[in-house]
Formats: C-alpha cells, sequence, structure tokens
C-alpha cells in the first residue's frame, strides 16, 4: 500500500508538502498542489486517518450511540443523523448498545479513543456520569442524559396528554396505558400526561408497564384484557406497543375502533401500513435528528449553542383503530 514518502517522490515534492495538501493548510503552489493530487490517484494512496485526525485534532468522527436498531423508530432517528454529518464533512459511527449499561460504556470508551469529535447519545439511564466531562461535546437525542448536557427530543408530556384527551373525546369510558419501560424518561412523560388528562376528565383508567416490543407486549395486553374487558381506550407507549394491543384484541373477536380504540405514540412507518392502520402520536423523528446533529456541529466548532433543551412538537394522526367524530 503506498505510503505518503511514495506520493512526496512520484511528486518530486517534500513529504511535508504532500501533508500541507492532504491538510489543506499552509501555501502549495497550484501546479505542486495538482501534481501531488496526480500521484496521489496514481498510487492509489489512502491518507491514515488516524494520523490524520491527531495531526489536525478533528478525526470527523461522530459516534452514535442507540439503545435498539431494530425499533423503527431509531433507524429514521440514524437517517437524519447521517444525512446531516454527511453534508457537513463527518462520518457517522453507529453503535447498538442494546440498553446494555456496560457495552454503551464500551463503545464510549472506543469513541473516545478513536478521537470522535461528539456524540449523539439515546441511552438507558439518565444522569449517566460517563458522559459528564468528556473532552468532546454530548448531545442528549429523545431522552435526558444529565442536566449538563443539551438534549433534543419530543414532547412527550403533551403527547400523552393529547392520546388520552382524544380517546376522551372519542368517547371512551375505561382507559388504558399500557406504557414503556420504567425509569425511561419518554415512558414517564407519556405516562405522566395521560394521567393528568383522565385524573383531570374522571375518567377512571389503568396502567400496565410493558417494554417497546410487540411480543412482550402482546402479553401484557392479553393480561389487562382479562383482567379488565370492559377497556374501551388503550393508549399504548408506542407504536409497537400500539401493534400488539390491535393484535390480541381482533384474536379475541374484539372490534376496533367499535368496541375498543387504539392510539399509539411515534409514527413510524408500520404504524400507518399495518391494518386496520394505527391512530397515533407523530413524533419528528427526522427533524429531531437533524437538530441534534446540527447541534452538535455547533458545539465541536465552538459556535456555541441557544438552549440547552430543544423540545419538539408532536401531532396527533387519526387513522382506522379509532372513532371518526360525527
Ligand atoms: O419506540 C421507541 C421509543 O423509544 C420511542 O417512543 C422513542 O421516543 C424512544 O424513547
Amino acid at each position: 500500500m503506498a505510503t505518503i514518502r511514495d506520493v512526496a517522490k512520484r511528486a518530486g515534492v517534500s513529504v511535508a508538502t504532500v501533508s500541507r495538501v492532504l491538510n489543506e493548510t499552509g501555501y502549495v503552489h497550484a501546479d505542486t498542489k495538482a501534481a501531488v493530487k496526480k500521484a496521489i490517484e496514481e498510487l492509489n494512496y489512502k491518507p491514515n486517518y488516524v494520523a490524520r485526525s491527531l495531526y489536525q485534532k478533528s478525526s470527523r468522527l461522530i459516534g452514535l450511540i442507540l439503545p435498539d436498531i431494530t425499533n423503527p423508530f431509531f433507524p429514521e432517528l440514524a437517517r437524519a443523523v447521517e444525512d446531516v454529518a454527511h453534508q457537513y464533512g463527518y462520518t457517522v459511527v453507529l453503535c447498538n448498545s442494546d440498553g446494555d449499561l456496560e457495552k454503551e460504556k464500551h463503545y464510549l470508551d472506543v469513541l473516545t479513543q478513536n478521537h470522535a469529535d461528539g456524540l449523539i447519545v439515546t441511552t438507558n439511564r439518565q444522569n449517566n456520569l460517563n458522559y459528564i466531562n468528556l473532552n468532546i461535546p454530548v448531545v442528549a437525542l429523545d431522552r435526558p442524559l444529565h442536566e449538563s448536557i443539551p438534549e433534543v427530543c419530543a414532547d412527550h408530556y403533551g403527547g400523552g396528554k393529547m392520546a388520552t384527551e382524544y380517546l376522551i373525546r372519542r368517547g371512551c369510558n375505561f382507559i388504558a396505558h399500557v406504557r414503556g419501560p420504567g425509569q425511561l424518561s419518554p415512558a414517564d412523560e407519556r405516562c405522566r400526561g395521560f394521567v393528568n388528562a383522565a385524573e383531570k376528565a374522571g375518567v377512571p383508567f389503568y396502567i400496565v408497564e410493558s417494554q417497546f416490543d410487540i411480543t412482550i407486549s402482546e402479553q401484557k395486553v392479553s393480561e389487562l384484557l382479562d383482567t379488565y374487558p370492559r377497556i374501551d381506550g388503550i393508549f399504548a407507549g408506542n407504536d409497537l406497543i400500539a401493534v400488539a394491543a390491535v393484535k390480541v384484541a381482533l384474536k379475541r373477536g374484539i372490534s376496533i375502533p367499535e368496541e375498543l380504540q387504539v392510539i399509539g405514540f411515534d409514527g413510524i412507518p408500520l404504524s400507518a401500513c399495518f391494518y386496520p392502520s394505527i391512530t397515533t402520536i407523530v413524533q419528528p423523528i427526522y427533524e429531531m435528528g437533524q437538530c441534534a446533529t446540527k447541534l452538535l456541529i455547533q458545539l465541536i466548532t465552538n459556535q456555541g449553542v441557544t438552549a440547552k433543551k430543544h423540545c419538539l412538537p408532536v401531532k396527533l394522526v387519526e387513522r382506522e383503530t379509532t372513532k371518526r367524530m360525527g
């Protein structure tokens, strides 16, 4: 494999000149620059990015740590991060932590040891001290990391409240919230919105804790409907839980939305193409990823940031699992 010395020899210049061309630093005559680039092409020279990042003190790498890339919510988030990072000349290193803190810490170590310029993190553990006092900027995406770390998220509380008020307006008299995992901020906030709306309306309600997972949620919804067959509305903590609820109800011969209404959260593509299509609270997933990446690049390039928390609005999309007005 060609080295920088081979390029210098082929171009008839010093190694330092080749380095200046590669790092776009210092003055190099146009003819010399052309000769160096011609030598690079002829030799198929590939710069050593580790050495280059040490020289430039910038690897142009952004670490993206996500908890579960099999959940359709996260690939859309990653797509937005990668689009913006690429636009600004950064390469994204995607890390799937499985919500495992040991694995997450391993990825954090690898990224920092490889001089990542910054991190975007969706973690299952709030107040995670591993991310404090790093020598690179961090942005928390979807879930808070620590009060000192900027965050980009959707309005989880407002979405939970909106979903619940909607079910009540659609005539539900006994509603359940099949929520995401405990101690997870988005799930906690959606649940808080649900409880506040149900209590304010004086509508009886019940809460079941599940996971953001179809199979587990099918079991939880089955137990719920066995125990409380009079449930006529379910606010699901995310769209995968909503799919599980609809599946269990239809297998039991419960008609949707006539006997049971279901509303989800996220707005993943599956919610629209599932039959019946799922009424849901749509998160601005792509915009969240864009916002987090632009925020991180501002921090990397020391442009400062306007606010520590960016909470983006959600919207309700009516489909076939809830009753139409009128
Ligand atoms: O579906 C995955 C869930 O985890 C989403 O609701 C998202 O907000 C994340 O918290």
